[in-house]
């Protein structure tokens, strides 16, 4: 009887200190900048002082900011949402791509052949294409579903084909149409980012460039795009104009553990930092809602988890969505929270047990009662 309260109780205090855990997250997310706060000089911003970007670009503390937390249970299915069709992404490798380190992430501008056909009310053409990471020890994606981030995540920059360019498009309410897809780590090398990554030497220094033959974009982007959740949001990085219409696979993409460290390692901010840790902290909802391509399913159907092979040759569990460095961190404090207050009850349940004993015996040894040793009764027939 005691031991079943005692074991539900303690599951109430583990369950109610990890889901005060989960929302703890949110704000040590947000905290994740400012450890050396610079001062931002008028037109310059980075990502360690987040915070400092809307004294300088005032939409960035508007109330459709992206990225956001996606809330995988609060999505709303709708049914309507049309289907996304690309053309053009499949590209020649006689026509010749510049890709960017501009300090800030790495870029590889696209030509305008490149379209989505279908999934908004108007073409949508394509500009550019980018990416957001963390570090080797912390994964980077700027969305993330159900508080946790991806390693990677990939963002394809479209406008809307009524307007002439994309500097004119992008302070446009109907401006924008970004495709976002997380990267996770997976066993193999992925061929197609290789064709990226294989430059990435190349464009080290920040502001360098470089040119790189054309291929198949589409191959960047996860299998199926079927399944995406959709929300109005803003551009990442200042001026953080709200005008883009935001689409999240729900497919991901996985490359190679030494892929993805490459991205972490190569590329540098100024003279000698290196750039790394370039995602915004998710934003506030307000009154926005997420919509879904898709009905939700039970979680047993998710992503799985990717394991790669050790150096030793052993397999272990991949730096993926399930392990972040961060709710790792939050949640080992909630753990931590737990085990002591676990501790301390079970003392002070142990005492009182003790203690209530010792009274029956005196009771029992008073009464003089020799028929029958009541005290070998199970414990679980006793009202103590
Ligand atoms: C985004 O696209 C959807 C689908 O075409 C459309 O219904 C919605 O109004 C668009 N959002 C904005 C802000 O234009
Ligand atoms: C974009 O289009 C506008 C309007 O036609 C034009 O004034 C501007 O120079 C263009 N910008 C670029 C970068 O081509
Ligand atoms: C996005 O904004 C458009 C235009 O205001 C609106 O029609 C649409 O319903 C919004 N979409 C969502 C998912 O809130
Ligand atoms: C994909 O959708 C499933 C079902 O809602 C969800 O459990 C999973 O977290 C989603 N993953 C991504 C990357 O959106
Ligand atoms: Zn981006």
């Amino acid at each position: 009887m005691l031991g079943k309260l005692f074991l539900f109780i303690l599951f109430q205090i583990l369950a109610s200190s990890s889901s005060s855990s989960e929302e703890d997250e949110s704000s040590s997310e947000s905290g994740n900048k400012g450890e050396h706060p610079k001062s931002s000089s008028h037109g310059h911003w980075n990502y360690l002082d987040q915070d400092a970007w809307s004294s300088d670009f005032q939409h960035c503390s508007g109330q459709s900011q992206s990225p956001i937390n996606i809330a995988t249970r609060q999505a709303i299915f709708d049914p309507q949402l049309p289907e996304i069709k690309l053309e053009g992404y499949d590209l020649s490798d006689s026509e010749l791509l510049k890709l960017v380190n501009n300090g800030h992430t790495l870029q590889l501008n696209l030509p305008d052949t490149m379209r989505i056909v279908s999934g908004f009310d108007n073409i949508f053409l394509a500009a550019q294409l980018h990416f957001h990471w963390g570090t080797i020890e912390a994964p980077g994606s700027e969305h993330t579903i159900d508080n946790v981030h991806f390693p990677a995540e990939i963002h394809v920059v479209h406008y809307n084909s009524k307007y002439h360019n994309i500097s004119e498009a992008a302070s446009k309410l109907d401006g924008l149409a970004v495709l976002g897809a997380f990267i996770g780590i997976g066993l193999h090398e992925n061929e197609n980012y290789e064709k990226i990554l294989s430059s990435l030497m190349d464009v080290s220094r920040e502001e360098s460039d470089t040119e790189i033959p054309g291929f198949n974009v589409r191959n960047l982007l996860p299998n199926k795009l079927a399944k995406f959740y959709r929300y109005n949001g803003s551009l990442t990085t200042p001026p953080c104009y709200q005008t883009v219409n935001w689409t999240i696979f729900n497919d991901t993409i996985t490359v190679s553990r030494k892929q993805l460290a490459s991205l972490e390692d190569t590329l540098k901010a100024g003279l000698d930092q290196h750039l790394t840790k370039n995602f915004r902290a998710p934003q506030l909802l307000y009154n926005r809602q997420v919509m879904s391509s898709f009905r939700a399913e039970p979680s047993s159907t998710g992503p799985q988890i990717p394991s790669y092979p050790d150096s030793d040759g052993q397999s272990k569990k991949g730096r993926t969505i399930n392990e972040p460095a961060y709710s790792k961190e939050v949640l080992s404090r909630g753990d931590i929270l737990a085990i002591v207050f676990g501790a301390l009850f079970t003392v002070t349940l142990l005492s009182f047990m003790i203690y209530a004993c010792q009274q029956r015996k005196k009771t029992l040894s008073l009464k003089k009662d020799t028929r029958q040793n009541v005290i070998y009764k199970p414990a679980t027939k006793e009202e103590v």
